[in-house]
């Protein structure tokens, strides 16, 4: 069985965007993969946190995820920090990775830009996203588009690390939808949606249905009137066309032909309704699982499975590397 392995970051709510380039594809691929899936507490550090605030996030990350269509008997869950191998890998691949090449990361550039001091963290970012990955020898790493970067930076730490000490890593393949890789911004169609942005920006998993039908409502269209595929002169309008397909599991060819001759007010509160029908059975499961406090429990369990998982990998680094095991 292929090895899948994926992180979220618990620095926000999660959003829609999270969903349909990310969760909803680890719900398909644990049909029949071996699956690891991690809440990267570490990678949120990078930028600053409020303490309470990331310990509740980690928690509610983690519940999503679950609540996303997850079977915990199916799939590994844990906390980033609960296994200390990651942090280790990282220090270890630093010593393989160019410090050229993460300043180039166009993420890391986008962090950086305006801030007045940059911890050494955000630069390193990548390297600990590479540890994340090969600790588990992972074939498939499941992402939206804004991470296809970090992953080629990915493979190419493994084979640079293949070729200097023998075959240790596998080089992992990324899984991007065709659809859905990267669901723009409500505000600004130019920018990608994100938890970490204003609230008017996104959709939360776990906003309430008039929530997400006013934030749509308020959301940018385009000038004219014709609700039209047209990445270009129609971005606003292509992005709900794209969130409003996903939903109803169509192609966008047919959700244009759904609103032929429809103005932009109707086709905002039927993609709203699209949109609260795929979030319903989210939110039902999330309160089922917190109420239940079984995050908690399938957390310790995949913490458990995911150091054992890993440790003959990182053993085999060490004794590469030189150091005396
Ligand atoms: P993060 O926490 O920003 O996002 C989690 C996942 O959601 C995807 N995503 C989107 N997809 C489509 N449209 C959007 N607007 C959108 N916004 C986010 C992301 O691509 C991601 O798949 N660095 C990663 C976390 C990470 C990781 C890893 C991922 C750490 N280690 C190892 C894979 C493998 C991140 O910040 O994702």
């Amino acid at each position: 069985m292929k090895r899948v392995f994926s992180g979220v970051q618990p620095s926000g709510n999660l959003t829609i965007g999270n969903y349909l380039g990310a969760l909803r594809q680890f719900t398909e691929l644990q049909q029949d993969h071996e699956c690891f899936f991690c809440v990267v507490d570490l990678h949120a550090l990078t930028l600053p946190q409020e303490p309470d605030t990331l310990r509740a996030k980690t928690l509610e990350v983690a519940g999503l995820i679950l609540a996303a269509g997850l079977d915990p008997k199916r799939i590994v869950l844990f906390v980033q920090s609960h296994v200390p191998a990651h942090a280790e890998l990282c220090w270890l691949l630093n010593g393989v990775t160019y410090t050229g090449e993460l300043s180039r990361m166009t993420q890391y550039k986008d962090k950086a830009k305006g801030r007045k001091v940059i911890t050494a963290g955000l630069l390193n970012y990548p390297i600990l996203m590479a540890a994340d990955i090969l600790l588990y020898r992972s074939d498939l790493v499941p992402v939206g588009a804004d991470q296809k970067q970090h992953l080629e930076l990915a493979r190419d730490i493994a084979i640079r690390f293949n070729n200097r000490f023998g075959n240790t890593f596998v080089v992992p393949e990324p899984f991007i939808p065709k659809v859905g890789a990267k669901i723009a911004a409500l505000d600004d169609p130019s920018k990608k949606m994100s938890k970490s942005d204003v609230a008017e920006s996104y959709i939360a998993l776990l906003d309430p249905p008039d929530v997400v039908a006013a934030k749509l409502g308020r959301a940018v269209t385009d000038s004219g009137r014709e609700v039209r595929y047209d990445a270009k002169e129609k971005p606003g309008v292509s992005n709900l066309l794209t969130i409003y397909a996903l939903c109803r599991g169509m192609s966008v060819k047919k959700a244009e032909a759904d609103f032929a001759g429809l103005g932009y007010a109707v086709f905002k509160k039927t993609v709203a309704e699209a949109v609260n029908e795929t979030l319903r059975p989210i939110q039902t499961r999330y309160r089922e699982f917190t109420s239940s406090g079984a995050v908690r429990q399938v957390l310790v369990e995949g913490a458990g499975r995911a150091a054992e998982a890993s440790s003959l990998v990182l053993r085999q680094v060490k004794e590469k590397m030189g150091l005396l095991v």
